[in-house]
């Protein structure tokens, strides 16, 4: 039987945290090293132009990520590691998507359907500022998606229902052609945690309050103090279910660890000691890669060559995958 397979894409605008790295990047890696697996990650650059249009943002978070993968020590020979830019047949299966999806389907689109709020909301025009990009976003998607016949995608609850539109694309697709395409599912860890940021609500991009995962040592301590907590004193009972810094130590530590700290916050440890501790755990599983990330942010060469040979390898599949879209919609060579 074909080794199930797994595929999962990172957005090229920002710098990875401390979240993209506990709920995405270590699970990631940890399922790569399953042979009964075969991983597909890659660098989304294409959807980084929907929502960024600096060049040098996109150039650098791009860098950024593909050192942020290898530092940790994604082992390219068994995953399959590329850049979506390089595969030229995406781009082209999105066309042959795109005239098979339902723009009544894409008008569902959460991200869409939220621009539009805001517009309406501000009085603006329903469309003010609104790209195809933003519009076609599940579309290039599920070309992703359904370029490698990828079984199980992990991502985060917000992209479950881009994944559910590719599979109603690729359903679509199948019924009016061929069966080209498996049908792909959405993979969402209940065990693995949606981190907190410093100010306690989902760490993300989008409010300011991450923790970069490659922040050098003085600056990631400095991070940690700005941590959000309460005002009980040392001494007073602490609620580790209701702390940040408490959730932020359980992402780290293992069970024994865990339940130990557990215990220190019913005991009234004091925040300064709880934040002390908890810089040197993550700073502990964290050092060596850093050290490695830097040396790889100063060798993009390198980096290059990796995603280069990773291009080779996914493109064996994606182009004879094309030929097979193309002679299904009757686009082609003559006989
Ligand atoms: N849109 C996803 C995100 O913003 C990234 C992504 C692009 C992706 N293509 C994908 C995720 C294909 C899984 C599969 O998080």
């Amino acid at each position: 039987m074909a080794r199930q397979r797994i595929l999962t894409g990172i957005t090229t605008t920002g710098t990875p945290h401390l979240g993209n790295y506990v709920g995405a990047i270590r699970p990631s890696i940890a399922a790569s090293e399953d042979d009964a697996k075969e991983s597909f990650f890659f660098l989304a650059d294409y959807h980084a132009l929907i929502k960024c249009s600096d060049p040098q943002m996109i150039r650098e978070s791009s860098k950024q990520i593909a050192a942020t993968w290898l530092a940790l020590g994604l082992n390219t020979e068994k995953a399959v590691f590329y850049r979506q830019s390089d595969i030229h047949e995406i781009p082209e299966l999105t066309w042959v998507l795109c005239c098979n999806a339902a723009k009544g389907l894409m008008n569902r689109a959460h991200a869409y359907k939220a621009a539009v709020q805001a517009n309406e909301e501000s009085g603006e025009d329903a469309d003010f500022g609104i790209t195809m990009g933003l519009f076609s976003y599940p579309v290039l998607m599920a070309a992703d998606i359904l370029m490698f016949n990828a079984h199980k995608i992990p991502v985060g609850r917000d992209q479950i229902q881009h994944v559910e539109m590719a599979r109603d694309i690729a359903q679509r697709f199948n019924h009016n052609f061929s069966e080209v395409f498996t049908l792909p599912e959405a993979e969402v860890s209940e065990d693995i945690a949606v981190l907190q940021g410093t100010d306690g609500r989902k760490m993300s991009k989008s409010y300011n309050n991450t923790i970069p995962l490659f922040l050098p040592e003085k600056a990631l301590r400095k991070a940690i103090n700005k941590v959000k907590t309460n005002l009980l004193e040392p001494g007073e009972p602490k609620n580790p279910d209701d702390s940040t810094v408490f959730q932020l130590w359980a992402a780290f530590a293992d069970a024994g660890e865990t339940a130990r700290m557990r215990l220190e916050f019913e005991n009234g440890i004091a925040w300064g000691e709880a934040k002390k501790q908890l810089f040197e755990l993550i700073n502990n599983e964290l050092s060596e890669a850093r050290d490695s990330y830097t040396r790889l942010m100063d060798d993009p060469g390198y980096i290059e060559s990796v995603l280069q040979q990773g291009a080779v390898r996914a493109r064996e599949h994606s182009s004879r995958l094309m030929e097979r879209v193309r002679a299904a919609v009757g686009i082609g060579p003559m006989r």
